[in-house]
């Protein structure tokens, strides 16, 4: 059945560490992450799912700018009214890619922030490649969820797991990480790097793979957050400026001054 949850989400945080020799890497903001990204493009396209007040999208520039969100926390219309280059659409990403997106409609850059499950997130990716130029990018939001309570899927068990634990902090990541492995097993044609000084955002490009990593559907759909912990190797951490200097070099950019 087709997912059409309007969940409300809680935008997660978590400071990544680093090995006590060495400085720390600066914290990348996410909006900095998707700017970057844009800017290695002469006249990018850019879709966001996922974009709850804004604070993303409004931080960026492009030519064409597309935010879906069925529960906008901004008056979207005169949002419209203010940014004539971007479109808003209400609508959940299922009925976006569904029913409102135009055939031939393309971009370089598109960020997944939406539903924060698994299955959503690996329909989500699905149908934006569909609709991403060769040379674009793709980046996934918090695929390293910073404990157990914030891996899961359900809000609900979270909230009540969270209180009984004491926990103050709101981080919710719920089981999108899963989707790294599903890329590392299923899609060869992807490769993708995390940010590790950041709280985890994927970005994935069509760069084929040698290889992949044999696993069977069913255990990458039940894979447990101890892997993220235990595996972590298969999210391939990567500081930003590294992760920049691999995707620009297999587009044949060169380095960034
Ligand atoms: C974590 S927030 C997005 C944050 C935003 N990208 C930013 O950087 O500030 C997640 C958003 O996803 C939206 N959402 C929930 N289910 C969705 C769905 N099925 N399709 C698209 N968006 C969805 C929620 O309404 C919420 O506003």
């Amino acid at each position: 059945m087709t997912e059409r949850r309007r969940g409300s989400h809680l935008c997660s945080s978590l400071v990544t560490s680093s090995p006590h020799d060495e400085p720390a890497p600066r914290r990348i903001p996410r909006h900095q992450v998707v700017r970057r990204l844009l800017a290695t493009y002469d006249d990018p396209r850019y879709l966001e799912v996922g974009v709850s007040a804004g604070r993303t999208f409004h931080q960026l520039a492009a030519s064409t700018m597309v935010a879906v969100d069925p529960e906008f926390r901004f008056d979207h219309v005169a949002a419209a009214r203010e940014h004539p280059h971007a479109t808003y659409h209400p609508v959940t990403s299922d009925e976006y890619f569904g029913t409102v997106i135009g055939r031939d409609d393309k971009f370089e850059v598109v960020y997944l922030d939406g539903l924060h499950t698994f299955e959503q997130t690996l329909r989500d990716l699905l149908n934006a490649l569909e609709h991403l130029t060769p040379d674009g990018v793709v980046v996934i939001d918090d695929v390293r969820p910073p404990s157990y309570h914030a891996s899961l899927p359900d809000l609900s068990q979270v909230a009540r797991l969270r209180e009984a634990a004491g926990d103050p902090t709101k981080a919710w990541m719920g089981d999108v990480y899963r989707l790294v492995w599903f890329i590392d097993t299923f899609c060869q044609q992807l490769t993708w790097r995390t940010v590790a000084n950041n709280h985890g955002q994927a970005v994935v490009w069509r760069q084929p793979r040698p290889s992949v990593t044999e696993r069977s559907a069913r255990e990458v759909a039940e894979l447990p957050f101890e892997r993220v912990v235990l595996d972590q190797q298969v999210l391939r951490l990567a500081r930003f400026r590294d992760i920049v200097a691999d995707f620009r070099a297999w587009r044949g950019l060169p380095p960034e001054s």
